[in-house]
C-alpha cells in the first residue's frame, strides 16, 4: 500500500468515527437533559473532521490561509452566538442555513472553474450551485421576514416578478443540466445560472409568510444539508456526504412534521402559499375590548377549578416562564387543575415553548396539544393566554380569506373565560387583528407578561 493510500484509509476511518459522533450527538439532542452534551459531541465531531482533512496531500493551497479563515469565522460566530438574544435564535438559524448554502455555492463555482472532464461532474456542479444559491438568497429573505425587517405582500408586483424568476431559474437548471450531455457549458452559460439561482432563491421564499414561515425555515435547513451532501460528492469527501445527508434528512423530517401540524401539504405551502387577504377578510374588524386588572383577574383565578395556560412568543420576549411555573404551582396548591396548551408553531422556532417551560421545570406531563385540548375546551374555567396571538386567533377557523385561514389553533374562545396577557392591541407575527380580543368571554390584561404574572403571584401569596 502506497503512502497516499495509507493516508486516505486513515482519513476515512476518522471520518467514520466523526460520523458516529454526529449521529450520537443528534440522538442526544432529543432529550433536554442530554441536549447540551449532544451539541458538544457534534461540534467535536466537526472539529475532528475538519482537522483530519488537513492531512490530505491533495490540498495545495496555503494552509495558514485556511487557518486564518477558520479563525476569523470562529471569532465572528462566537461573538454573534454570545450576543444573540434567545428570541432572535430563529433569525440566526436562518442566517446560518444561508451561509451553509453560500459555502457550497462557492465550492461548486470553484469546481466549475477547474474545468471538469465529464458531463456528470458538470451536472453535479450545476445542482450543487443551484441548491446552495437558492438556500443562501432564500435564507436571507427568511431572515428579513423573521426579524420583521422585510414586509412584502404575497400579492405585490415585486413578489410576482421574483416568483416568475424562480420558476425560470428552475427551467434553466433543467435545460442546462440536460444540454450538458451534448455540449460542455461555457463560462457565460454558467454565469447566467449563478445569477438566476441567486435571484430565484429570493422568489422562492418571498411569497411564503405568516404561519408558513416555520415550515420554510426547516426546509431551507434541509436544503443546506442537501447542498453540503452534493458538495461532498463533488469533492469525494465522505464526511461531508454523511454530515450533509444527516442535516438534509432531519430537516426534511421536521418540515413534514411541521407541515402536518399546520394541516397543510408541503406543495401547498411552497406553490400556493398562505391564503391571500381577500375582500371578504375581516381582519381589521374592531369592537369593544374589556380590560381587566391584576386584582380582578386574581379573584377569578382563585375560584377556577381548571386553568389552561397558553404560552406564545410574548412569554419568550418577557422571559416570563419562571413566574408562569410559580403561578401554576400556586394554582395547583389552591386545588386548581393546571394544564399548558402547546401549539406546534407558538414562538419563533420548533419546540420554543417546550424549551422555555422545561427550563422553568414545568413537568412534561401537564403539556397538552391542540388536538387533545380543543374537544374539551368548554370545560376549561379560565384560559390564560400569555403573549400568544396568532395561535389562538379564531380567524384561522372562522374567516376564509384571512392570511392564517386553515391553520389549526388552540380554540380558547370556547373556554368559559379567557385572559389575554399582552402589552397592547398590536397584532402577532402574521400581522392580522385577532377577533378573540373582542369576544364576550375575553378579558385583556394589558402589560408585560412577566409583570402581570408576577402581580398575580404576589396576590396569591398575600
Ligand atoms: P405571535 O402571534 O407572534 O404574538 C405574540 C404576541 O406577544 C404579540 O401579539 C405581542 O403583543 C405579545 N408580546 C410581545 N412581547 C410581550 C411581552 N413582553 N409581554 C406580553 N406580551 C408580549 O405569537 P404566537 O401566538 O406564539 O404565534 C407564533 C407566530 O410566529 C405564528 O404566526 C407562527 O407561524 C410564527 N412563526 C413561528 C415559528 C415557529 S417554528 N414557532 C417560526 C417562525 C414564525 P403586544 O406587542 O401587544 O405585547
Amino acid at each position: 500500500m502506497s503512502m497516499l493510500e495509507n493516508i486516505s484509509t486513515f482519513q476515512n476511518l476518522i471520518y467514520i468515527a466523526s460520523s458516529i459522533l454526529f449521529i450520537s450527538g443528534i440522538k442526544m439532542l432529543g432529550k433536554e437533559e442530554t441536549a447540551v452534551k449532544g451539541n458538544f459531541l457534534s461540534a467535536l465531531a466537526m472539529f475532528i473532521a475538519v482537522l483530519i482533512t488537513f492531512i490530505d496531500p491533495k490540498i495545495e493551497v496555503n494552509i495558514y490561509l485556511i487557518f486564518a479563515g477558520i479563525g476569523v469565522g470562529a471569532l465572528i460566530g462566537s461573538l454573534i452566538a454570545l450576543k444573540v438574544k434567545m428570541t432572535s435564535i430563529p433569525e440566526m438559524v436562518a442566517l446560518f442555513n444561508g451561509f451553509g448554502g453560500l459555502a457550497t455555492f462557492f465550492i461548486a463555482w470553484s469546481e466549475f472553474n477547474s474545468v471538469p472532464d465529464n458531463a456528470f461532474q458538470y451536472v453535479l456542479i450545476m445542482i450543487t450551485t443551484y441548491i446552495g444559491g437558492i438556500t443562501f438568497s432564500g435564507s436571507i429573505v427568511a431572515y428579513g421576514k423573521l426579524s420583521e425587517k422585510l414586509k412584502i405582500q404575497k400579492t405585490s408586483l415585486i413578489t410576482k416578478l421574483f416568483t416568475t424568476i424562480f420558476y425560470l431559474s428552475l427551467i434553466y437548471l433543467i435545460y442546462s443540466a440536460s444540454i450538458t450531455y451534448l455540449i460542455p457549458p461555457s463560462f457565460d452559460f454558467f454565469t447566467i445560472l449563478l445569477i438566476f439561482t441567486l435571484l430565484g432563491g429570493i422568489g422562492f421564499v418571498m411569497p411564503i409568510g405568516g404561519g408558513d414561515m416555520p415550515v420554510v425555515i426547516s426546509l431551507l435547513n434541509s436544503f443546506s444539508g442537501i447542498a453540503a451532501a452534493f458538495a461532498g460528492l463533488l469533492l469525494t469527501n465522505n464526511v461531508l456526504i454523511v454530515a450533509g445527508s444527516l442535516v438534509g434528512a432531519s430537516g426534511l423530517i421536521l418540515t413534514i412534521i411541521m407541515a402536518k401540524a399546520m394541516n397543510r401539504s408541503i406543495g401547498n405551502i411552497l406553490f400556493i402559499g398562505y391564503a391571500s387577504s381577500s375582500s371578504n377578510s375581516k381582519s381589521e374588524e374592531v369592537g369593544e375590548v374589556k380590560p381587566i386588572n391584576v386584582s380582578d383577574a386574581y379573584l377569578i383565578l382563585e375560584n377556577a377549578s381548571s386553568v389552561l395556560v397558553i404560552p406564545g412568543y410574548g412569554m419568550a420576549v418577557a422571559q416570563a416562564q419562571h413566574v408562569v411555573r410559580e403561578l401554576g404551582e400556586l394554582l395547583e396548591s389552591n386545588g386548581t387543575e393546571v394544564k399548558y396548551g402547546i401549539h406546534p408553531v407558538a414562538g419563533r422556532m420548533p419546540g420554543h415553548m417546550n424549551v422555555l417551560l422545561a427550563e422553568a421545570n414545568v413537568p412534561y406531563d401537564v403539556l397538552v396539544e391542540p388536538d387533545d385540548v380543543n374537544p374539551m375546551m368548554d370545560t376549561v374555567d379560565v384560559a390564560v393566554v400569555i403573549g400568544a396571538n396568532d395561535v389562538v386567533n379564531p380567524s384561522a377557523t372562522e374567516e376564509p380569506g384571512s392570511p392564517i385561514y386553515g391553520m389549526p389553533i388552540i380554540e380558547v374562545h370556547n373556554a368559559k373565560t379567557v385572559f389575554v396577557l399582552k402589552r397592547s392591541m398590536s397584532s402577532g407575527f402574521a400581522g392580522v387583528q385577532n377577533p378573540l380580543f373582542f369576544k364576550e368571554n375575553a378579558r385583556m390584561l394589558f402589560g408585560d407578561a412577566k409583570e402581570s404574572i408576577g402581580g398575580l403571584v404576589s396576590e396569591f401569596k398575600e
